[in-house]
Order: C-alpha cells, then structure tokens, then sequence
C-alpha cells in the first residue's frame, strides 16, 4: 500500500510570536504533516517557543536568513506552503534605524518568493504584512481596497513586502495570498509588545508606560484567532488576493492599560505618561466581511483573550523572566523617554 505524502509547511520567523503560535495551531489541526521552521533567530525569536517539537519526527528548525537565497533553496524544497512570518516588527526601532527593516521585510521577500517560483510542489504562499500598510484611518474601517499610506519605515518596509507578493502572482501566477491583520496579543510575545510589557511590569511592581495621553486606537487580534485566520487561508484563500484579519475590538491605549490594571488588581497610580512615538498612527479599524465570507469569526473578545493573556505570563514566568532580564531600560519604561 502506498502511503499519502506528508504535506511539507515551509514557516519562516516560525521562533517569533505568531510564528511559533502558527507552528502550535498545525500539530492541532493536522497530524500527517511535515513543518520547516527558518529563523534568523533575532533578539526577537525565541526557541523555548517550539521546544515540545525539537525531537518531533517531521519537525525541523533551521537557523538562517531568509536573505540567504542558498538557505532558503534548502529550506523551501519540496514544500506545498510556504507562511512567512519573518520580519523585523518593531515600529520605534525601524524609526531609530530603517536598515534591517528594508532588508528583511523587502529584499527577504524577494529571495522568498524567488526560491518559491523555482518550486515545483508549490500550493500556496502566504505573505503575512499588516494592516499597519493601510497608514491610519480615522472614521470608518479599511477595506482591502483602500488607498495604501504607510507612515513609518516599519510599514512602508511591509507595504514593500506585500506589493511585491502580488506582483509575484501578477506576473509569475505564483499562489500567493497576503494577509493584513491588526495588532496579536497572547503567549510567547517578545516584551517590547505592549500587552506583555504592561503585564510583566505589573506582576514586577513596576509602573506601566503609555504613549502620550494613550488616546490612540487598536484593533486587538488575539493570536489564536489570528492563527485560524491564517490556516483557512492556506486551504480557501484565493491566489493574488489580500484578506484584512481584524479582532473587532478597538481600544485606546489608555483604556487598555486599565483594563489590565483592573484585572491585575493594580492602581491607576501604576500608569506613567510617556513621550509619544514621532508619526504616532492615531486609529486603525479594518473591515473583515471578505475574510468573513470563508467562514472565519473571531472566538476571543478582548476580555477574553486579556484574561487568558493576564494568566499565561503569571504561570510562565520561567519563559519570559530571561528574556526580560536581557532587555535594555527604554523598553520597561517608555521608548522615547519620559515626559
Ligand atoms: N505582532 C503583531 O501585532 C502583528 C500584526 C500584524 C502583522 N504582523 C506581522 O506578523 C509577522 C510576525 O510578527 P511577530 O509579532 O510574530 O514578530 P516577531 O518579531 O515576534 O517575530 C519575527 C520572527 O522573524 C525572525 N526573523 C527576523 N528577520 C529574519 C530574517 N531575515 N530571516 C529569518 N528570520 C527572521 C525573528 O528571528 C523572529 O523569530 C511579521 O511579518 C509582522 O509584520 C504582526
């Protein structure tokens, strides 16, 4: 009897958040699979994330760059999809220094997308960008259509990204799909997230930094709806199409931060303002009909995924405690300074 072949997942940033968060969701959902996790392993990634896999058969973790056309080649062989989480991710350190970011999140892209087009088992690309591509809105919601304004190097290095993975279906017919979803919550974020940042601080009897007065508006995704999103979307998402993946709970700043003071059983007193970020965006609120339309509907409000946050880092102190201890000041208290 022949047996079926293993699908092959290529993730790469698979040892950052929503990668190694990915990486969980595929051994729920499918148990005949093989899964390649790339990662340059930045301050960022974290192996601790996927450690129940390492000796998993079927599993492998491969250290490397995607701008490394030789590792990618290796990396991609014969694998059906492809999810590239890689990025650098962090909006105040592309503001500080662009570099990396136009590299990885554009130039990373295209050694991707170039190895996928050499692949003959290709069934599916994933380009995860962001809805930061859309720039800010202020009334109303982003469809997939609106106008594309960028405000940060972080951004415009996405929208670079994105733009690129179309023109690979546009011109080349590659199966390329590209997401754009709001600001991930829940377990194994890095700490300069703010969610994480404002809970682990709590829990040390720090106080919290918000930007400015913390008027600014979020849409918060939790990850595992995220993740949902995602994998519908390797199976149902139309080739050279974008899908906007939005949580529909919007929030400023501020009152998120008291939603976590209350659940955490904090003051007001625990909350400093801090120096804005230059270009801050103000709102951003994405229209999800087109992805709701394949059938996906986020299981998480914000109470919700925040109480499951709250209690995620306070038992897995082990995991962050480390990483914590390794970062620098201004990323505790406030990146731009105090006020
Ligand atoms: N976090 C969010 O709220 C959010 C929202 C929308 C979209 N996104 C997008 O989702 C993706 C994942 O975000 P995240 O929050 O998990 O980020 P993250 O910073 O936690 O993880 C990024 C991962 O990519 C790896 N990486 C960076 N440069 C690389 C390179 N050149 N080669 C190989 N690996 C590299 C890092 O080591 C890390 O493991 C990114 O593309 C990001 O733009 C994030």
């Amino acid at each position: 009897m022949k047996l079926a072949r293993k699908k092959i997942y290529l993730i790469t940033g698979g040892a950052g958040f929503i990668g190694s968060n990915f990486v969980h969701y595929l051994y729920e959902k499918e148990e005949n699979i093989e899964v390649r996790v790339l990662d340059k392993l930045t301050y960022a990634a974290n192996l601790r994330n996927l450690k129940e896999f390492e000796s998993r058969r079927g599993f492998e973790f491969i250290r490397g760059d995607i701008c490394d056309a030789k590792v990618v080649k290796k990396a991609m062989a014969g694998a059906q999809v492809v999810v590239n989480f890689a990025a650098e991710t962090a909006v105040d350190r592309s503001i500080d220094d662009p570099q990396s970011f136009l590299k990885t999140d554009i130039f990373g892209v295209y050694v991707l997308l170039n190895e996928a087009r050499k692949n003959k088992n290709l069934k599916k690309f994933i380009q995860i960008s962001t809805d930061e591509v859309y720039g800010q809105i202020l009334k109303g919601s982003f469809m997939e259509t609106s106008p594309l304004n960028p405000r940060n190097p972080y951004s415009a290095s996405k929208l670079g990204g994105d733009r690129l993975a179309y023109s690979f279906f546009a011109t080349y017919r590659l199966p390329v799909t590209i997401t754009r979803a709001s600001n991930n919550y829940g377990p194994w974020a890095y700490l300069e997230k703010v969610i994480p940042l404002f809970i682990t601080n709590l829990i040390d009897g720090r106080k919290i930094p918000v930007y400015g007065e913390g008027k600014q508006i979020r849409d918060w995704l939790y990850v595992k709806d995220h993740c949902t999103a995602i994998y519908l979307l390797t199976c149902k998402g139309a080739d050279g199409e974008v899908y906007n993946i939005g949580g529909g709970q919007e929030c400023t700043n501020i009152a998120l931060a008291r939603q976590i003071i209350k659940l955490m059983g904090k003051t007001q007193r625990d909350i400093e303002f801090v120096q804005d970020r230059p270009g801050h965006d103000f709102r951003y609120s994405l229209d999800c009909s087109k992805l709701k339309k394949l059938g996906w509907e986020p299981q998480y409000n914000l109470a919700k995924g925040l109480q499951e946050t709250v209690e995620w880092y306070g038992a897995n102190e082990n995991w962050w405690r480390p990483v914590k201890q390794k970062m620098d000041q201004k990323y505790l208290t406030g990146y731009w300074g105090r006020k």
